[in-house]
């Protein structure tokens, strides 16, 4: 059984995989409206989410199969105090496949350890988000075709950002590809993503406050919010929170085939404006979603 926790435990030859059947899906929808008859989806969302959440129900209605689930811990037992281990047990007897999200690094690890079913890490606290990966990844594909040979900017909160760590993680094992992380000081992309990631796979980057500094060698610009609900203290939020606002202005100084892409929410850090550029990806992105969490889904089912 396999569960996903990790982006690198997909093999590149995997997630080439998934991303081929996640375009035959676009393609061709009707061939797979009846492939999870009689399976169920269990989401388990310990955190807000709209996308996450609801592409993954989409997912599995498109598919023919059923959703249960929570949207809040305050609506589930974690509330009267059980664990995540203990609700797993419960639900992985209930459900043929699990979606959880939760404010805890590593919770759906050890979900994952207790379950009798394949667990998806679908987002946890500050640390990883693999399938806003695939998404970010499916995106890529169609829009520009490879992920060898590109330049990519990540823009915002590299520090809690786990769609970046997640991202960067598993851009690091394709040819040529360089990296350049725009950040305020204080929120810098982690050590240990550099370190014992990115260097070891010989990957080029950069660090820098300034986002105009590449804006024309960019592929692509991967901006983010400031994940305001990771602070400590509200102060430094608010002083942090604008750091960056893309514009209408920076975008026409990035290439014409670039790409903008966030994972989403927006708060303030790409003007309304810039979503009439065509360089403005992250509609087309949230929409991917749904497809690659399909591809997915049948997988860790292991349906042909
Ligand atoms: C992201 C997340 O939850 O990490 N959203 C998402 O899943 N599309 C990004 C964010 O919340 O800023």
């Amino acid at each position: 059984m396999r569960h996903l926790i990790d982006i690198l435990e997909l093999s590149v030859e995997e997630i080439d995989e998934l991303v081929a059947v996640a375009n035959d899906i676009i393609a061709n929808p009707e061939k797979y409206q009846e492939k999870c008859r009689h399976k169920k989806l269990a989401t388990l969302f310990f955190e807000p989410s709209t996308r996450t959440r609801l592409s993954f129900e989409a997912a599995m209605y498109e598919l023919g199969g059923n959703v249960l689930g929570f949207s809040e811990a305050q609506s589930s037992s974690s509330a009267k105090g059980e664990s995540v281990a203990d609700t797993i047990k419960v639900v992985s007897s209930y459900a043929d496949i699990i979606a959880m999200r939760h404010p805890k690094e590593g919770a759906p690890m050890v979900a994952s350890m207790k379950s009798d079913v394949p667990v998806i890490n679908a987002g946890d606290g500050g640390h990883n988000h693999p399938t806003q990966t695939l998404t970010d990844l499916l995106t890529i594909n169609r829009e520009i075709g490879h992920f060898d040979n590109i330049t990519i900017g990540f823009c915002g909160d590299l520090k809690f950002g786990r769609t970046v760590h997640s991202l960067a993680s598993a851009l690091s094992r394709y040819e040529n590809v360089k990296m350049i992380f725009i950040s305020p000081e204080e929120l810098r992309i982690p050590e240990h993503i550099l370190k014992e990631t990115l260097e070891p796979a010989g990957i080029e980057y950069v660090e820098t406050t300034d986002l105009m500094q590449y804006m024309g060698e960019l592929d692509v610009l991967y901006m983010t919010r400031v994940q305001k609900e990771r602070f400590f203290n509200e102060a430094d939020y608010i002083r942090l929170k604008d750091s960056y606002i893309l514009d209408l202005e920076k975008v026409h100084c990035m290439k014409e085939d670039a790409c903008v892409l966030h994972p989403l929410p927006r708060v303030n850090e790409i003007a309304i404006e810039v979503d009439e550029d065509p360089r403005a990806k992250y509609f087309i992105q949230a929409k991917c979603g749904k497809y690659i969490r399909m591809a997915l889904i049948l997988k860790l089912l292991e349906i042909k």
